[in-house]
């Protein structure tokens, strides 16, 4: 998929590139936000890729680099979808792939795909942004290639996400809605969006325009939206707990250039999000995933929002990679699944089909 615009990526045709098929994800029609809203709204839905989430769009670009390094090995800090991701690049590399994880604060799904994949996971006692500086420093002094985003090969590939959503709608939206972690997607889709927006040697613009990047980040876990490191974020939305973000200088970058905000939901209001994505949209995420569309509740419902407005939400990793939060109510109380004899009248009064 990558390939598609490989005349705006750091490759050219002799490039040995990395790739499982990441890219070319669906973008769905949110039906129901629409109507909630009168807002024309789309959701880019990134659990798409191969392993799951949107890193692999920059995964493939860091491996390919990797690959033409020369490397034999590659780390990376990870609240999960990152180590999941570089764990399977790296097999489709013949790398082998180091992860540092907190300790306890990673997914299951997460945690069986980095393993899955043969990586050598360690956990942490700490917390991503800990995890962060010790694979700095491994790369520093030791022959790991660093696979993070703090690595621009991986913005060059997650920037094509932008690139999709204008290739699909036609130009791009006023506003992209997405959740902010470590802060490298929102850098990315900005790139995106700014290159499109340029004329690219004879070429013209592709897009006559560039959205307002709205960047969501957990109440917990928002040090951008306070204005300093948070030194133990916290929040239900483990992909996005991080207190000092590797990319915070680009985030406000993309923020002020694109007259954007970043903001804050709490915890409530991302599993409110994830549950109306689920069963109204159709569309299954994890919680982190669903913080870009919580924005878009809270500021439709602070009048934030005027009609018309074509909105895109980035959701960024699948629903299977958490899915215990699919199985319990909004209250925390656990659902229970009916029993039923082996009868149809039996089954026909469950669902209240007879009376
Ligand atoms: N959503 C999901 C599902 C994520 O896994 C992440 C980041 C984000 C959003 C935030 O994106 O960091 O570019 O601002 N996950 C990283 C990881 C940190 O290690 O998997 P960001």
């Amino acid at each position: 998929m990558i390939r598609e615009y490989a005349d705006r990526l750091p490759v050219t045709a002799q490039t040995r590139v990395i790739s499982l098929g990441e890219g070319g994800t669906p973008l769905v029609r949110a039906e129901k936000l629409a109507e909630l809203t009168g807002c024309e709204v789309w959701i880019k839905v990134e659990g798409m890729n191969p392993t799951g989430s949107f890193k692999d769009r920059g995964m493939t670009m860091a491996m390919t680099a990797a690959v033409a390094a020369g490397a034999q090995a590659v780390v990376c800090a990870s609240t999960g979808n990152t180590s999941a991701s570089a764990a399977a690049y790296a097999t489709a590399a013949g790398l082998s792939c180091a992860v540092l994880v907190p300790e306890g604060k990673i997914s299951m799904g997460k945690l069986s795909q980095a393993l899955a994949h043969g990586a050598r996971l360690l956990q942490v006692d700490g917390n991503f942004d800990n995890c962060l500086e010790l694979a700095r420093k491994l790369a520093e002094a030791y022959p790991v290639f660093l696979v993070n985003s703090v690595n621009p090969a991986r913005i060059e590939g997650q920037k094509t996400a932008a690139f999709e959503v204008v290739d699909v709608l036609g130009d791009a939206p006023d506003i992209h809605a997405l959740p902010v972690g470590n802060a490298g997607n929102i850098t990315a889709y900005w790139k995106g969006y700014r290159e499109y927006a340029e004329p690219s040697g004879n070429a013209p613009a592709v897009s006559a325009r560039r959205p307002r990047m709205w960047g969501f980040q957990a109440a917990g876990a928002a040090p951008i939206v306070a204005g300093h490191p948070v030194t133990e974020p916290d929040t239900i939305a483990t992909a996005i707990r991080i207190g000092n973000p590797a990319s915070w200088e680009q985030a406000e970058a993309a923020r002020d250039e694109s007259g954007g905000v970043i903001e804050a939901v709490a915890d409530d209001q991302i599993l409110e999000a994830h549950r109306w994505l689920s069963a109204r949209e159709g569309v299954f995420v994890e919680p982190a995933s669903a913080a870009g569309a919580a924005g878009i509740f809270k500021k439709f419902r602070a009048g934030e929002l005027q009609p018309g407005q074509r909105i895109v939400i980035t959701v960024t990793g699948h629903g299977l990679k958490d899915p215990d939060w699919g199985l319990q109510n909004l209250d925390g109380t656990p659902m229970q699944p009916e029993k039923v004899d082996f009868d149809v009248v039996s089954a026909a009064r469950a669902l209240g089909l007879e009376g």
